[in-house]
């Protein structure tokens, strides 16, 4: 997993205050961590340190209009706004707390917040008095009913001679709470900016327009993992073969499918730009060679009727083989027997980072069923089982190995 901080946009506002010059530490130090960093500065803060300084540190151009004096290009703060995973205002003045608490934008940094999608962090600076006087202490309590937040200001020496809290937060302060914050956020949301590729329920092998092969999976598993993929902030794509059940979590791209031939075809093409392929379909193995296009009819009155199967192609052990270095591939084993032994053939045959065991011999596990029993193989050859649970908690389960995994690899 990435430091926290690294390649993380940061819009970086600057406003009028002797604390400026500190910010030239920590526009170094966020770019350090490996952060993209864009200075965006008030007119007052000009006068306490130079653009040229935090472009140079910065290694971008300075904002501090809403258009280029000399180009006449417009800098577009929607776009900034846009643009930024996290938004930090250092040093934070009286006037500009009491600007942004109140939505006030007559310059580029005030556009820039209100645009802003992203976490705004405030680290305030400014006279004892100033601070504690009950208005800034208003605003204050009034950014943060926003869901901003506010980088605790220090104790000291203030610039005025007077001692007491208002000291903008050390830079190397700064940077540790925004990389705490981030870590929290991937703690979260472990899959943000991932994209997972799922299949899951049965598979329908026609054998006539109104008859066909079939299994008794629901789908539930593979969209339990999809909605958990979701929620763990992945773009999620699921490709679901025939079942009325639909994922309850907004935002996840189905492909309804019918069977193996057409789950193949939805699935193989998606794979490339998948970092993590789950593969929770109980595919069919087999499939009539040939579908009549019209109803078979009864042949006297103890004629039975034999139908050429043909292989299917297996979804899975093709990703196995297109799978490159970042990817992960997990697949899933239904056994009756011999179960930690055929699973184990099937991870290194298929060529996956892991395996989910579901034996059919454990009460309330595998189709149909809310809960499931399971036991993860992986390829170090570890192996661990889970208490019997339901779908939902089997499939955080899952993903929580699997971040594990992606810790450790
Ligand atoms: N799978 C697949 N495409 C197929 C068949 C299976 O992607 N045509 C996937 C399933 O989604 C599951 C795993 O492969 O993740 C199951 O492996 P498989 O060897 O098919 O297991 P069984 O069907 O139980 O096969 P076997 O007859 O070998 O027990």
């Amino acid at each position: 997993m990435k430091a926290s901080l690294d390649r993380k946009n940061i819009l970086l506002g600057v406003c009028g205050s002797i604390a400026a010059y500190k910010t030239a530490m920590l526009c170094r130090l966020l770019v350090k961590a490996g952060a993209n960093v864009q200075v965006v500065m008030t007119q007052a803060a000009t006068s306490f340190i130079t653009p040229l300084t935090l472009s140079t540190l910065s290694k971008r151009k300075v904002i501090t209009q809403f258009a280029d004096s000399e180009t006449a290009v417009w800098n577009n703060h929607v776009d900034l706004g846009l643009w930024a995973d996290a938004m930090v205002i250092a040093p934070a003045t009286g006037n500009t707390l009491a600007k942004l608490a109140n939505g006030l934008c007559d310059d580029v940094l005030g556009a820039s917040y209100l645009s802003a999608r992203c976490p705004v962090f405030f680290a305030p600076a400014m006279d004892l008095d100033m601070w504690q006087h009950p208005a800034t202490q208003a605003n204050i309590q009034k950014l943060q009913s926003y869901k901003n937040q506010i980088i605790p200001v220090g104790v000291g020496e203030l610039a005025s001679g007077l001692s007491g809290p208002g000291r903008m937060a050390e830079p190397e302060d700064i940077v540790t709470y925004l990389a705490q914050f981030f870590r929290q956020q991937i703690h979260k949301q472990p899959f943000k900016g991932m994209s997972v590729l799922i299949t899951a329920g049965p598979t329908y092998e026609a054998i006539d327009p109104v008859r066909f092969i079939g299994n008794r999976s629901s789908g539930k598993m593979g969209i339990a993992l999809a909605e958990a993929a979701k929620e763990y902030g992945a773009e999620v794509e699921l490709i679901l073969g025939p079942t009325h059940l639909r994922p309850q979590v907004a935002g996840i791209n189905v492909t309804p499918v019918q069977s193996a031939g057409e789950m193949f075809e939805a699935t193989v093409p998606k794979f490339a730009k998948a970092d993590i392929a789950i593969l929770a379909a109980a595919v069919a193995d087999f499939t009539p060679m040939q579908t009549s296009t019209s109803k078979i009819k009864k042949k006297g009155d103890d004629e039975g009727l034999n139908i050429p199967l043909g292989r299917t192609k297996d979804i899975l052990a093709t990703l196995g083989k297109q799978k490159q270095s970042h990817q992960k591939l997990i697949g899933f084993a239904l056994e009756t027997d011999n179960e930690v032994s055929n699973a184990k053939g099937k991870l290194t045959r298929k060529n996956l980072d892991f395996i989910v065991l579901n034996s059919l011999k454990d009460k309330g596990a595998g189709f149909k069923h809310n809960t499931n029993k399971i036991t993860i193989l992986d390829k170090y050859d570890n192996q661990q089982a889970y208490e019997l649970k339901s779908k939902a908690e089997v499939a955080r389960d899952i993903l929580n190995y699997l971040v594990g995994l992606m810790m450790k690899t």
